[in-house]
């Protein structure tokens, strides 16, 4: 398998979305994007701004990415941290918070993050969407980065 085709898969790959209340009114935002730009989506909820918990609705689209179900996954909550939390509970999900785009790049190339998580109350739909658009068009570098990712699998709790 070379680097391009693995890349088209990825890029053809559905994504992943969730939410709690915080993060619900972004998640549309990002949507809208996705829609756009002509990527493929699951929509894990929550699906308005009643009152949610963030773990519920991380651990659905974190369970989904690692299956392989879903490509890469973009999560959503009033800071991006607690579903980032929740995520990252779920065996081989690298997620990462970032509320700017150079850190989504790196996040990609160094560490191969597949889910992206951004904070509704941290940052505005203008630059969420060039953070998802730098995370959904970056690759992972591999090289010396490989064996440092694969050390993270390593890791029991
Ligand atoms: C909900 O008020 C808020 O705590 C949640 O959206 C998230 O920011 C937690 O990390």
């Amino acid at each position: 398998m070379n680097a391009g085709a693995k890349n088209e898969r990825e890029e053809n790959a559905v994504i992943a979305v969730a939410c709690d209340h915080g993060g619900y009114a972004l998640k549309l935002e990002v949507i809208k994007y996705l829609e756009k730009n002509g990527f493929s989506y699951q929509d894990f909820g929550t699906d308005s701004t009643e009152s949610a918990d963030y773990p519920i609705f991380g651990e659905k689209a974190a369970r989904a990415v690692a299956s392989g179900a879903c490509g890469r996954g973009l999560l959503f909550c009033g800071t991006g941290v607690g579903i980032s939390l929740a995520a990252n509970r779920v065996h081989g999900i690298r997620a990462v918070v970032c509320s700017e785009p150079y850190s989504a790049e790196m996040a990609r190339r160094h560490n191969n993050a597949n889910i992206l998580c951004l904070g509704g109350r941290v940052v505005g739909p203008g630059l969420a969407e060039k953070i998802v658009d730098v995370f959904l068009h970056t690759d992972f570098e591999g090289g010396r980065h490989e064996r440092r990712v694969a050390m993270l699998d390593d890791i029991k709790g």
